[in-house]
């Protein structure tokens, strides 16, 4: 009897926002190798190397299969010769050198372990690597000043490296529901970020709050956080206010991909009581919150939602295919020099000419 193999030749379209990836990753070996050269690179400051193995990452996320050799990959986008060596080395081999190596290098680990203190970034690692800091303890000995972030950082340390579970996001959803609900009646609140994707754990909890009447929601980020903070819940916060410019006719048009919403970027004391059984009595939870005017809440909603690589593409898609810009407050068409409304993520899906993907299926 004559057997027939069949091989798949996988293919895909070049722009994750163009792809559906939903969490049911066939390839997961290949691209947590992918994503580890990529914290690599921004580790070390080559972000275009990190975007790089991301991208390629992003694509073996969407394959509807695992990838069984590399001759599979031959039409696909995004994947350039060091990535494709490294998933060559893993199907073959078992292992990638190159990955294995930067996992045991003392650099890596050092830099994670710092990055890691929440407040610490790739530069501030950076020099306390110069001056010789090696680890946890010894920063704390050095006796450095450390900034109000990094202080709590430091001091939620282990609670903060530990992912947050779903029924972890519920309670805290329940009490940010309960502030809002206090402070403005009539306020909303939606899960975004990871979670709204339908991922099961995350670094962090974010939420997006807004009032269906335009204007209300001015000054209510103040409101929230005290009554939190009344409340006990409230280990760090550190609030940063709307620095966005209302034009003439629409909001003024935003200088880079950084947004200026009124946010806040928290560390919850989460208790017992919210939290389930557990040995500890309460645990550190970051939690982020982000606050929009009901007119630029599609933007926001789409913007915060993530995956980070999906936004990051979509703002390209905007640019390079359609002549426009995208933020988290708005969309502008270049060509047309106008502001393009829009009031759901459908909306602006349809605005830069792409088939609508949901949030399960953004997790590029
Ligand atoms: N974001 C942003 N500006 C920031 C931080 C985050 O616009 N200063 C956006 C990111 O682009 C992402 C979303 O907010 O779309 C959520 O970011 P983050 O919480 O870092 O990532 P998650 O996708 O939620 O992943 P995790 O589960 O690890 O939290
Ligand atoms: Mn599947
Ligand atoms: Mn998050
Ligand atoms: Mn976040």
């Amino acid at each position: 009897q004559l057997q027939v193999l069949e091989v798949v030749v996988f293919s895909a379209p070049s722009y994750a926002c163009q792809r559906r990836t939903t969490l049911d990753n066939h390839n997961a070996i290949l691209t947590d190798a992918l994503s580890l050269l990529a914290e690599n690179a921004e580790l070390s400051g080559e972000d275009g190397r990190g975007v790089a193995f991301r991208r390629a990452a992003g694509v073996l996320k969407g394959l509807p299969e695992p990838v069984t050799a590399v001759t599979q990959l031959v039409g696909l986008p995004c994947l350039g010769g060091h990535s494709l060596r490294v998933v060559k080395d893993i199907l073959e081999n078992g292992a990638s050198c190159e990955v294995e190596d930067t996992k045991q290098s003392e650099r890596f680990k050092v830099l994670k372990v710092l990055t890691g203190i929440f407040g610490v970034g790739v530069k501030t690692a950076e020099r306390w690597i110069q001056e010789g800091i090696r680890g946890l303890q010894q920063l704390q000995d050095s006796g450095r000043t450390l900034n109000r972030a990094q202080q709590a950082g430091l001091q939620h340390y282990e609670d903060l490296n530990q992912h947050v579970t779903r029924s972890e996001a519920d309670a805290v959803a329940a009490v940010v529901e309960e502030a809002v609900a206090s402070v403005l009646p009539g306020a909303r609140m939606t899960l975004i970020g990871g979670f709204r994707r339908g991922k099961l754990t995350g670094h962090d909890v974010d939420f997006l709050i807004t009032h269906p009447e335009e204007g209300r929601e001015v000054g209510l980020m103040p409101k929230v956080v005290s009554w939190l903070e009344s409340q006990g819940f409230l280990l760090y916060q550190k609030t940063t206010k709307n620095s966005y410019l209302e034009g003439e006719d629409g909001p003024a048009r935003p200088s880079s991909n950084m947004d200026r919403f009124e946010r806040c970027f928290s560390i919850f004391k989460l208790t017992e009581e919210v939290n389930g059984e557990g040995l500890k009595p309460w645990r550190a939870v970051r939690v982020d919150l982000v606050v929009s005017p009901i007119s630029q809440f599609a933007f926001a909603l789409l913007g915060w939602t993530g995956s980070k690589l999906f936004e990051r593409e979509l703002r390209r898609w905007a640019g390079h295919k359609k002549a426009m810009s995208l933020s988290s407050h708005a969309l502008y068409d270049n060509t047309q020099r106008r502001y393009l409304r829009a009031s759901s993520e459908e909306e602006i899906f349809a605005h830069l000419g792409l088939e609508y993907i949901p949030p399960s299926e953004r997790n590029a």
